[in-house]
């Protein structure tokens, strides 16, 4: 487990001899579980190639700012996002320059002007320009725009001369990355699961029964639990959001799978169980469409889905310390809840009120009560977002006291 377990790289490749060092660099940063997703420049297609790149990335690499294709698939506004850092390796002099101006003529530049995310460069040029007051000007004007920069390093270079302008090498990159994406916040160093969305159960190949959950609330949850610090295992039945970024998310459809994906990712310091399970699958599902015949209706039998919250709580072994569930109510929200917390066996419940009348379902907002077996406390109606926070700094406050 590395800082760099599950993150998203973005790496942009300039045009310079040191672009080879960057296909190590790619290597480095899988070996310690990132993602790697490659942009090259024009000129650093002189010297590596795009197929290159994919082949030790393992996705496509990108070229070009106005690609038919790409724009279609993900476009350089979704590179400039999707992803928890940009490292530009090699900055060039020229990549430098145009990241200082705020050019956005190509994709590198466009992508790099586009993002908001954390930007590391390591420079490498020769040695003259690296020196040169306009390249040091541009040097100064990205880190006052919070650039990191590693390197560039002093040695022989390319053109049999010495000094300042070697890039920095690929482990001293992966360093300096891992330190910009360590977490900290009160839930750095905890692992997190969080269950989110619904589940489908089959009926037959193209129909299923469903609870409705949009899965914002769970979602919320696990982007804010990162957002403290926490490496965080999200496991989403199907559902239309993206995944939260900095988040590992397993995507599941049924009970039974959603159950199993949780038991790979223990052992966890806090389960937040807010996934709409479905209580019931059915038993006979047809392995083909099950056909409408006349007036005939098809005998379906349902069988008890496993209870995911309840068989993670009563664990005798992994069992993760903090458990937390959900309980939509339509009536008596709190008493059902403090049932809920004993038949389950979690720590708390998080109740919510799902009649019709208080607009829950799918909307954006909740009003929820913190139900603990000593205790009841009730927040008022947050956007999810606020309740996803307000509840994750609680529960580094309930894991922070549970420590010895
Ligand atoms: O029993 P009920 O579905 O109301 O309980 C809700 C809580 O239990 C939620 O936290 C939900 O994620 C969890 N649950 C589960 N597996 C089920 C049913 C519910 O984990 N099969």
């Amino acid at each position: 487990m590395t800082a760099l377990s599950g993150k998203r790289i973005l790496l942009v490749i300039g045009g310079g001899i040191a672009a080879y060092k960057s296909l190590d660099l790619i290597r480095r940063l899988r070996e310690r579980g990132a993602s790697v997703r490659c942009v090259l420049t024009n000129g650093a297609q002189q010297f590596i190639t795009p197929l290159a790149a994919s082949a030790l990335t393992g996705q496509r690499s990108h070229t070009e700012l106005f690609d038919r294709e790409d724009e279609a698939d993900i476009g350089h506004i979704r590179l400039a996002r999707d992803a928890d850092l940009v490292v530009v390796a090699p900055a060039t002099a020229n990549l430098m320059a145009k990241m200082a101006g705020g050019h956005a003529d190509d994709l590198a530049s466009t992508v790099l002007l586009a993002t908001t995310l954390p930007i590391l460069i390591a420079p490498a040029m020769n040695v003259r320009m690296w020196l040169h007051p306009a390249t040091q000007r541009n040097l100064k004007a990205l880190e006052d725009d919070g650039v990191h920069v590693v390197g560039p390093n002093d040695g022989a270079m390319a053109e049999v001369e010495f000094g300042p302008g070697r890039m920095a090498e690929p482990l001293e990159i992966v360093a300096s990355a891992e330190r910009l994406l360590a977490p900290s916040g009160p839930l750095a160093g905890k692992h997190v699961i969080v269950t989110s969305g619904p589940t489908h159960e089959p009926i037959d190949p193209v129909r299923y029964i469903a609870n409705r959950s949009s899965g914002k609330q769970g979602h919320a949850i696990a982007k804010a639990a990162a957002e403290a610090g926490a490496r965080v295992t999200l496991i989403s039945g199907p559902v239309t959001l993206p995944d939260p970024s900095g988040v590992t998310t397993v995507h599941v459809e049924s009970a039974r799978e959603m159950l199993q994906a949780v038991e790979m990712a223990l052992p966890a310091d806090i389960g937040i169980f807010a996934a709409a399970v479905a209580d019931w699958r059915v038993a006979n599902a047809g392995e083909q469409k099950i056909k409408k015949k006349d007036g005939a209706l098809p005998n379906l039998s349902l069988t008890e889905n496993p209870d995911i919250l309840a068989t993670i709580s009563h664990l005798t072994e992994n069992r993760p310390p903090l458990m937390v569930g959900f309980a939509a109510e339509t009536e008596h929200v709190i008493e059902h809840a403090k049932q809920k917390l004993a038949k389950k066996g979690c720590d708390l419940i998080v109740a919510n009120d799902v009649s019709a009348a208080a607009g829950v379902m799918g909307g954006d907002s909740n009003k929820v009560h913190l139900v603990t077996a000593s205790d009841v406390e009730t927040w008022p109606t947050l956007a999810k977002t606020d309740v996803a926070t307000r509840l994750v700094e609680r529960l580094g406050a309930m894991v922070g006291d549970a420590k010895p």
